[in-house]
C-alpha cells in the first residue's frame, strides 16, 4: 500500500429535504451573496430550484442565477459566469444540477478570484491557489464531482476537454436528496451508472499490492451498482435504488476507494477525446471505450481480471484456465451495460473509425508521454484500442 495524504472538507448532507439546508450551509461558510449556476432547466421544471432559493432567503443570503451549463461544460459559459460574480459581487457558489453545472461552477469559483484566465488552470499554465466557497445540489449521480477534486471543462474553440484536478475542487458541502433524481430520463441514469462502476474501475486495476481493503471497498460500491441500476433505470422514481446509487456515485469518486493506490486513468482521459469531438454523453463513452481497454490490457493482469469476474459478476473461477474466467467477466460486464440501454460499439455512439488517429493523438499524457498506469499506452496502443471498439 502506497503512503497517502488524504482530508475531504466536504460535508454531505444526506436524504429527503437536504436541499433545504443550502442558505444554512452558504451562511456557515461567510457566504452573503451567492451566484446560483444550474444547467439547461431540469431544476426549475422540477421544483427544486424554488426550493433551494427558499431556503437562501430564509438565512437571508442573497443571489443571482446563472443557467446554461450544458453537459461537457464549455469555458464560454465559465467566462460569463466570471463576469456575473464580479460584477454582483458575489462572495459564494452553490451549483445545482449534474456534474456539469458542479464543473462549471467549480471553474466559475476559481476564476472569480484569479487575476489571468482562468483556462491557466486547466491547460496547466498556472495552479489554484484560491476559490470562492462552494456548495452543491446534487440532482444526477454519475461524476462524483459532488466532493470530488476534479471538474472538466471543454474549450468550445477547440473542443478540448481537459481536466483539473486540486483540492480546491472539493465543494465545502454536498446536499443529496434522491428525491430530485426522480424525473431523469433512464438514459441519463444509465449513463450515471456507468460513470460511476467507471471510476471505481480506473482505481481497481492497479499495479499495487496490499491493497485489500480498498480492493473490498470497490467490489461492494461496483456490485451495488449492478444491482441497483437496473432497477432505477426502470424507474428513475424508486427511491431506495436511487440513494443506493447516488451515495455509490460519491464514494466511486472521492478517493475512498482510492487512496493508498495508483489508478489507471487511460479510459477517462481517451474518452474526454470522443465526448469532446462528437459531444456525447461522458458515460455513454465511457461504455464504449471501457470493455475495449479491458479486452486490451486483460493479459496484463488476468488474475485481476478473473477476480473482478468472480466477485463482482459472481462469475465461476476456471482454475485452470483463469483467461476464460478473465473474459468471461468482461463479457458479464458488457451484457450488464447493455441490459441498461448503454452503447458499446464506436457506431452506436455515432463515433467514426476515421477519427481514430485524431482521437488517439490529443489523448492526455503523463509526464512520460504515455497515457494510462496500469498499464501505459502509447498513441498505437491507444488506436489499437479503439479499433476494439469499432467491433
Ligand atoms: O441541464 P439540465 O436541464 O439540468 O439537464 C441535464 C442534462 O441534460 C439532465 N439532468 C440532470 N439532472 C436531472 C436532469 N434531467 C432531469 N432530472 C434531473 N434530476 O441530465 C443531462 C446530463 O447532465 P450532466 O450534468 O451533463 O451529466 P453528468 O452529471 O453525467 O456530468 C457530466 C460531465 O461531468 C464530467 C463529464 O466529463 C461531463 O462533462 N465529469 C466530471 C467529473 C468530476 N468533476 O469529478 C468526473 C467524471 O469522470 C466526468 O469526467
Ligand atoms: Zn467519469
Amino acid at each position: 500500500m502506497l503512503n497517502f495524504n488524504w482530508q475531504i472538507p466536504t460535508k454531505f448532507i444526506f436524504g429527503r429535504g437536504a436541499e433545504s439546508h443550502a442558505g444554512e450551509e452558504l451562511k456557515a461558510l461567510g457566504g452573503t451573496r451567492a451566484l446560483i449556476h444550474y444547467g439547461g432547466g431540469s431544476v426549475i421544471r422540477s421544483g427544486l430550484m424554488e426550493k433551494v432559493t427558499k431556503s437562501l432567503d430564509e438565512a437571508g443570503v442573497s443571489y443571482v442565477l446563472l443557467g446554461g451549463a450544458v453537459p461537457n461544460p464549455r469555458d464560454t459559459k465559465v467566462y460569463e459566469g466570471i463576469d456575473l460574480a464580479r460584477r454582483e459581487k458575489c462572495d459564494c457558489v452553490l451549483a445545482v444540477g449534474g456534474g456539469s453545472a458542479i464543473d462549471s461552477a467549480k471553474a466559475i469559483a476559481h476564476g472569480t478570484v484569479y487575476d489571468g484566465d482562468f483556462w491557466d488552470f486547466w491547460c496547466g499554465r498556472a495552479s489554484v491557489q484560491k476559490t470562492l466557497p462552494l456548495g452543491c445540489v446534487l440532482t444526477l449521480s454519475a461524476t462524483g464531482s459532488e466532493s470530488s477534486n476534479s471538474s472538466v471543462i471543454m474549450q468550445e474553440s477547440t473542443h478540448l476537454k481537459r481536466g483539473l484536478a486540486t483540492e480546491f475542487n472539493r465543494p465545502k458541502f454536498a446536499l443529496l436528496n434522491p428525491e430530485w433524481t426522480a424525473t431523469l430520463p433512464p438514459y441519463q441514469v444509465a449513463c450515471g451508472a456507468t460513470d460511476i462502476m467507471a471510476h471505481v474501475m480506473e482505481r481497481y486495476f492497479t499495479n499495487e499490492t496490499h491493497v485489500t481493503i480498498t480492493d473490498n471497498l470497490c467490489e461492494a460500491v461496483l456490485k451495488t451498482v449492478v444491482e441497483y441500476a437496473p432497477i432505477a433505470v426502470k424507474n428513475p422514481a424508486d427511491y431506495d435504488a436511487q440513494a443506493e446509487i447516488m451515495w455509490a456515485g460519491t464514494l466511486a469518486h472521492n478517493d475512498t476507494c482510492g487512496v493508498g493506490r495508483e489508478g489507471d486513468w487511460a479510459s477517462h482521459q481517451i474518452e474526454h477525446e470522443l465526448s469532446g469531438l462528437y459531444d456525447v454523453a461522458h458515460g455513454a463513452g465511457l461504455a464504449v471505450v471501457f470493455p475495449a481497454w479491458m479486452r486490451y490490457t486483460m493479459r496484463h493482469n488476468v488474475m485481476r481480471f478473473a477476480r473482478f469476474a468472480v466477485n463482482v459478476f459472481g462469475c465461476e473461477m476456471d482454475f485452470e484456465r483463469p483467461e476464460i474466467t478473465a473474459l468471461n467477466g468482461i463479457e458479464r460486464y458488457e451484457s450488464f451495460l447493455r441490459s441498461i440501454g448503454m452503447p458499446i460499439t464506436f457506431a452506436e455512439l455515432g463515433a467514426k473509425a476515421e477519427d481514430i488517429p485524431f482521437l488517439a493523438k490529443n489523448v492526455r499524457r503523463n509526464p512520460d508521454g504515455t497515457t494510462g498506469h496500469f498499464v501505459k499506452l502509447d498513441t498505437k496502443a491507444i488506436e489499437e484500442l479503439l479499433r476494439i471498439a469499432v467491433r
